[in-house]
């Protein structure tokens, strides 16, 4: 593939020179090209083929390198300031001559990789383009995956067109003769994520897995894009959307944002157990959101595949993620298992009886560890997804009636609440909390306020971005969706869930639009608006009523070191901090008397 495009050619010669590749490869993003790359790595030990499923793949990654790592990653803008008190900094001189040390003869032994990728559908005006170059052939496969890649990119670009450089390199050239590993890459402390957003840059080294190296994701669609919505007046957020229709045949469409791990994928695809409500599928990690001709806040997903968390999937929780995964996947750090399948924990019906784990070992059940990494994933096209909704590619996108929060809590947060206002809202997603997971590289089950859990994910200051969530607000007027916070994951003093959660979510979900259509009331409580007796709808559903209670009990004591950490989390942000956040504060403190 040629491309006349000046800037991008000199960009991947310049590249090329630096990190000193064996050959170059431009993507075309054709089944071709995606076969013989999957042949190579199973020539080569790094896949294995599934009997049980057509094309598709399990990879196990190296020990080191099994989730994205925070500590790692990097917002480098000229001041401190900008990237904010939540974000790692260096300066960015400093930091690209570091990288430039590591990147120089990275690539040897290998295939320098050149992605060209449209994050949203190629001829949507929402849509960017990145050019990722790797010297990962497992990277290009996910990319094909999860991003629109090739030929029709390249056209779109012309000899001129803009695009945001992605440079990554696994970190572990190859002397002459050298075998590979099965899973190449640097150690955490040469691992650097690292986003320019005041040029629109990453570079990424040291890791091949995730979000450290599908730089279409994280860094590309949340980091970088959402100091670009900043700049031009739009959204990047890390929510899921979906379309809920009811039995009247009225839809309306929510963005939910939950940290990872947190529930984004499963509600997306959820089944509801409650008759006549139909939902589908627009996305499950990523939206990009604008304001339409009418006004109202417009979202598209920007991706194209699912990497999906792949533990506690099953057909009793995520049957249409489990449909979605029949052929065409890759899967890594899943078990294998002996008859050619992968299997995870919590994957309906009994463990099998032996198994290789994420590691490659002989596994059986009752073994000390898991079979399955806790991040194991699948990478899965959007496309086979049975309940994707039809407009999910729509190149306007879907209009967003309803915003929720949430996070992972065993006490304290209830199952749901309701904003008073527009900046009630914004506070509750700026407070939200959870308990961290096994997304990040890092201690797990520790709480922490994960502001519209886009503390990993926000490419420049925090309390800025608390700033423009207001002014969003106040530019939708009368089309502000409503606001809302849930949390499936409250547990009894014993540690079991409270809630069902997966398709009895809908139930929340009904409550929620009923609000919007102003067919039920709400009690007014200190921390929002909540369900009054009988409003949920708990037809056929057998929770105790005493479980019910706790789910929605306000715990004022609890409330009141809440804010205690609240007035922490503000404080961090010194006057940069919205006074509209501080009056919430102050309002929620007296209303808790
Ligand atoms: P990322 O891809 O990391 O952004 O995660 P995500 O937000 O999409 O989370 P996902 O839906 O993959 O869920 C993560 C874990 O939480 C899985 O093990 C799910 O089984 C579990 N989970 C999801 N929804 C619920 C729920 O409603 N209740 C309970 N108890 N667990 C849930
Ligand atoms: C997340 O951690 O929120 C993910 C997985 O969606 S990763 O792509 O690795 O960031
Ligand atoms: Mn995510």
């Amino acid at each position: 593939m040629t491309t006349q495009h000046t800037k991008l050619n000199g960009w991947v010669r310049e590249v090329a020179d630096l990190c000193q590749p064996d050959s170059i490869h431009w993507c075309d993003g054709s089944r071709e090209e995606y076969d013989r790359l999957m042949k190579e790595m199973v020539a080569g030990g790094m896949a294995t083929p599934l009997a049980k499923r057509p094309n598709s793949f399990l990879f196990r990654s190296d020990p080191s390198d099994v989730a994205r790592v925070e500590s790692r990653t990097y917002i480098s803008t000229s001041r401190k300031e900008e990237a904010g008190p939540t974000n790692n900094w260096i300066d960015p001189a400093e930091l690209k001559a570091t990288l430039k040390g590591l990147y120089k003869g990275c690539m040897r032994g290998r295939t320098l990789f050149v992605i060209p990728f449209s994050m949203g559908p190629v001829d949507s005006p929402i849509a960017k383009i990145g050019i990722e170059i790797t010297d990962s052939p497992y990277v290009v496969c996910n990319m094909h995956i999860m991003t629109r890649v090739g030929t029709k990119v390249i056209e779109k670009l012309g000899a001129d067109g803009e695009f945001i450089p992605c440079l990554h390199s696994i970190g572990a050239p190859l002397a002459p003769g050298q075998k590979d590993s099965s899973w190449p890459c640097a150690p955490l402390d040469q691992k650097y994520i690292c986003h320019f957003p005041e040029e629109n840059l990453i570079w990424s080294y040291g890791s091949g897995y995730g979000g450290n190296a599908l730089l279409g994701k994280k860094c590309l669609a949340l980091r970088i894009a959402s100091a670009m919505a900043k700049r031009e007046g739009w959204m990047a957020e890390h929510m899921l959307i979906l379309r809920l229709t009811n039995p009247e045949g009225k839809r309306l469409h929510i963005a939910a944002a939950f940290p990872s791990a947190c529930g984004k994928t499963n509600l997306a695809m959820l089944t509801p157990t409650i008759p006549g409500w139909k939902c589908e599928c627009v996305g499950d990690d990523i939206a990009w959101i604008k304001i339409g001709p009418d006004g109202r806040p417009y979202a598209i997903n920007p991706e194209y595949g699912f990497f999906g968390v792949a533990p506690g999937t099953s057909y009793d929780s995520n049957p249409s993620a489990m449909d979605t995964l029949k052929e065409n996947i890759i899967f890594t750090n899943c078990a294998l298992t002996d008859d050619g399948d992968i299997w995870w924990e919590g994957m309906d019906g009994a463990p099998p009886s032996h198994a290789i784990d994420w590691k490659g070992r002989d596994w059986a059940p009752g073994a000390s560890e898991p079979a399955a990494h806790a991040n194991s994933r699948f990478t899965a096209p959007a496309r086979q997804c049975p309940v994707i909704c039809p407009d999910w590619e729509k190149p306007e996108g879907v209009p967003i009636d309803i915003f929720i929060f949430g996070g992972r809590r065993a006490s304290v947060m209830p199952l749901v609440h309701e904003a008073y206002s527009w900046d009630h809202g914004v506070f509750m997603g700026a407070t939200a909390s959870s308990e961290t997971t096994a997304a990040n590289i890092g201690a797990v089950g520790n709480l922490r306020r994960d502001p519209f859990a886009m503390l990993p994910f926000c490419g420049y200051n925090m309390a800025d971005y608390f700033g423009h969530w207001l002014e969003m607000g106040d530019r939708f007027g009368n089309h502000a969706p409503r606001i809302f916070y849930v949390n499936w994951f409250r547990k009894s003093p014993e540690g079991k869930w409270l809630w069902p959660g997966f398709g009895d979510n809908s139930r929340v979900l009904k409550w929620m639009c009923e609000r919007v259509e102003g067919k039920v009331g709400a009690v007014e409580t200190p921390i929002g608006l909540m369900p009054k007796d009988g409003d949920l709808d708990l037809k056929g559903l057998a929770v105790a009523p005493a479980d019910l209670a706790e789910l929605l009990r306000l715990d004022a004591d609890a409330w009141k070191i809440e804010i205690a950490d609240i007035e922490k989390q503000f404080g961090q942000f010194g006057d940069r901090l919205p006074a509209r956040l501080q009056k919430q504060l102050d309002d929620l403190r007296k209303r808790l008397g």
